[in-house]
């Protein structure tokens, strides 16, 4: 089994050095008690059962919420929770929720670990209001379940409420997803520049990627969502992305790259401003990550109409190429998009999705000379 866990990190970050306020607002990285290994005090507990609305420190939760020891039965099943940590389990209609002090305006990306405990499909839903986001907690991308996803939110004013909520109905209550980490990270929109149409073209500005976590963090897709945790970028259709990180994949340029897990169904996207008549090129790094992820991948590339397939054979253990596509705008706006032809799965464990690395995207006109 993988112990590549989203969620090693319990040891290097303690659940105390959080929230360092720059302008008495939140800092990046863990809030209070975000990896809950504050304990609620005994008395307010009922077996596994947390009793009363603030008896985990820094949080309010709502409904019928478990506090997990790591090693814990429930039933047949051993609930696995790394490095002997803790975690809250949400049951059916039940929440956590946490007030923030953040800058009115500013766009933040949430970051937490999750893992469903069930056979059925789980769901997750994050609340900044007015925002809110739905996210699938599934297994198809880690073998044991744990995973990190990402999601984003504009402060609205100086004071936002992240509520993480399930809206799950499960016959048995006790069914429902775990939570092991909560992270906040403000985030800077990037623009284009004169070397570059594309925004965030190497994907550096993104969510926050815990320190110990060797998983990446999962993009959903922004159905009903309007801003991204990966500002600039879209991730369309039905299938979340990953974002990576140099510290525990390889990564063709800077610090951060894509994934793309979900074959077919999960695509990255981002309009560009074109001038119809003009010709383009746009260039990318397609590669593997160093994550076992071997075999013959390909990457699809969209500029509007025009496309290109960019074989990649991998060995699993890191590299990459770089491709370029040519073509003639036919629209004041264009769409560049990426996705992965084939469904791969890590060759390490046979259960985890993985594919194609995409980075150093570089979109510009080509002058006539
Ligand atoms: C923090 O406060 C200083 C001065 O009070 C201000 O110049 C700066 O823009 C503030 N930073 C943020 C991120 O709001
Ligand atoms: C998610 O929660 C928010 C806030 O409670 C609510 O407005 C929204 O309808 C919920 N979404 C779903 C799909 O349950
Ligand atoms: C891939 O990972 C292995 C093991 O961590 C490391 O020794 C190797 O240098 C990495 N390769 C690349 C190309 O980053
Ligand atoms: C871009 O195209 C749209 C629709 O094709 C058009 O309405 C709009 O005026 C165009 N904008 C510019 C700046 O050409």
């Amino acid at each position: 089994m993988s112990v590549l866990l989203c969620a090693t990190f319990h040891v290097a970050l303690s659940a105390t050095n959080t929230t360092a306020a720059r302008n008495g607002t939140v800092a990046d990285g863990l809030l209070e008690n975000g990896n809950f290994e504050l304990a609620p005090d005994p008395k307010n507990m009922k077996g596994t059962v947390v009793l009363g609305k603030y008896a985990i420190p820094g949080w309010i939760n709502e409904g019928f919420v478990e506090y997990i020891k790591s090693g814990q039965k429930q039933g047949d099943m051993l609930l696995v929770v790394p490095e002997g940590a803790y975690a809250v389990r949400l049951g059916n209609e039940a929440s956590i929720k946490q007030k923030l002090k953040v800058i009115k305006g500013l766009y933040y990306s949430i970051t937490f670990s999750a893992a469903r405990t069930c056979a059925q499909e789980e769901r997750l839903n994050v609340t900044v209001a007015p925002d809110s986001g739905v996210l699938p907690i599934q297994t198809v991308y880690s073998s044991n379940g744990w995973d990190c996803y990402a999601w984003a939110f504009q402060a609205e004013s100086t004071e936002a409420e992240v509520i993480i909520h399930n809206p799950g109905v499960e016959e048995d209550p006790a069914c429902g997803p775990l939570i092991d980490a909560v992270a906040i990270k403000a985030l800077y929109p990037p623009r284009p520049t004169n070397k570059n149409i594309l925004k965030n073209a190497g994907f550096e500005e993104g969510p926050y990627i815990f320190p110990n976590a060797n998983y990446g963090v999962l993009i959903p897709p922004n159905i009903e969502d309007d801003h991204s945790p990966l500002p600039g970028w879209m991730v369309e259709s039905l299938k979340a992305v990953k974002y990576i990180d140099s510290a525990h994949f390889f990564v063709p340029q800077g610090r951060r790259a894509i994934e793309l897990v979900g074959g077919k169904e999960s695509a990255i996207a981002q309009i560009a401003r074109t001038i119809v008549g003009k010709t383009y090129r746009l260039t990318f790094a397609v590669g593997d990550a160093n994550n076992s992820c071997a075999g013959s991948l390909v990457v699809e590339a969209f500029a509007g109409k025009d496309t290109i397939k960019v074989p990649y054979e991998s060995k699993g253990k890191g590299g990459f190429k770089r491709a370029v596509l040519t073509f003639k705008a036919v629209s004041n706006r264009t769409r560049i998009m990426f996705l992965s032809t084939f469904y791969t799965m890590r060759n390490d464990d046979f259960s985890s999705l993985c594919g194609p690395i995409v980075d150093d995207v570089k979109l510009l006109s080509v002058r006539n000379t």
